[in-house]
């Protein structure tokens, strides 16, 4: 099955001209504290594990979309208009492909993204979300969030949990066309949790994760055993979650982003992220949990870390790592998951 079938299935009742003069949608990025790793469908982006993460609260990108009379999509990030020969131009424009009224009908897309540049921060799910809900808001669809994230997953696969606050489990499913993979945002609420963005090196990756998670999938002798490794990570982290345990929460995070970096480096040829610097402070973080400090880290396709901590730690923390980025993902108002 192909992307545009699967939209089509869902928008087949669904409006096919806008309600509105634009649509605007803000979705906030998130960090995987189970990973995905590794695709069962490259097409539809169906994950062979389901995974589980937290959003970062108000960091994210807020998309305006309405349409554009002219020959081409225009889009821009942060006011400035984005090079339509760029990969980035490309790839939402053929995205945007599966959303046109007719092949002729083009797009403007304006994005507001509020995340450090090169901390990667996931840019690409709460970008892929924000485009998804704010084309939901200019068609009018109100699709429920379920089926949003289904076509923010075309998109890209993290960005089927950028559509909630708090801790969102992307349940993989079984289904050849994946209508039953789709996140859902688990009750829990966890004010004292914070994360922190420790940027490393700040240079652009340079193996994408697309490319990267496939070949790992292909050519890591390990990969077998992945399933079992995040099913149990899965089970435990809500459990640590449902308890408010933090050490159980940190320790399970971070033995899971190091399995998924240690699947990297028994792919062939071998994928490695980690910079020294991202390995220096590795080093200092274990140096300082070692002497009593519940600090965890976990990583994602790049040389940055993104830490875990309580409320009660921040500022011997903050002391430790000076540049440190943090963020309450609960403290965003009422919460409502
Ligand atoms: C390491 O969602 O960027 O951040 O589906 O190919 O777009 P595509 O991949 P993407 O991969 C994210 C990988 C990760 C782990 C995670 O977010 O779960």
């Amino acid at each position: 099955m192909n992307k545009c079938a699967v939209v089509q299935h869902i928008l087949k009742a669904y409006s096919k001209e806008p309600k509105r003069e634009q649509g605007t949608f803000f979705a906030p990025s998130n960090i995987a504290l189970c990973k995905y790793w590794g695709k069962r469908d490259t097409e539809l982006n169906l994950p062979h594990t389901s995974s589980l993460s937290i959003s970062l609260g108000n960091l994210g990108a807020k998309t305006t979309i309405a349409l554009e009379q002219a020959l081409k999509d225009r889009i821009s990030i942060n006011g400035k208009e984005v090079d339509e020969d760029s990969i980035f131009s490309k790839n939402l424009s053929h995205f945007l492909d599966l959303f046109r009224p007719l092949n002729s009908v083009f797009f403007r897309v304006a994005t507001e993204v509020n995340i450090p540049i090169g901390a990667g921060l996931a840019s690409s799910a709460c970008g892929f979300a924000a485009v998804v809900g704010a084309l939901d808001q200019l068609y009018g669809w109100e699709l429920p969030l379920s089926l949003l994230s289904i076509l923010g997953r075309l998109g890209s696969g993290s960005a089927s949990r950028s559509f909630w606050h708090g801790f969102v489990e992307w349940q993989a499913g079984h289904d050849a066309d994946g209508m039953d993979s789709a996140g859902a945002c688990l009750e829990s609420v966890w004010p004292a949790l914070r994360i922190g963005v420790l940027i490393v090196d700040s240079e652009q990756k340079k193996l994408s994760s697309r490319i990267a998670m496939q070949n790992t999938v292909l050519t890591s002798p390990f990969y077998k055993i992945w399933p079992e490794k995040q099913a149990r990570d899965l089970k435990d982290l809500k459990k640590a979650i449902e308890k408010q345990d933090f050490m159980a929460l940190g320790e399970t995070t971070e033995s899971n982003a190091l399995a998924m970096h240690a699947l990297m480096l028994t792919t062939s040829p071998p994928i490695l992220y980690s910079q020294a610097s991202t390995l220096e402070a590795i080093d200092k973080i274990w140096h300082y949990r070692q002497l009593g400090l519940p600090l965890y880290f976990t990583q994602d396709a790049g040389p940055n870390l993104k830490l875990l901590f309580l409320e009660k730690d921040e500022e011997a923390i903050i002391k430790i790592f000076p540049k440190l980025i943090v963020v309450s993902p609960f403290n965003i108002g009422a919460f409502q998951c």
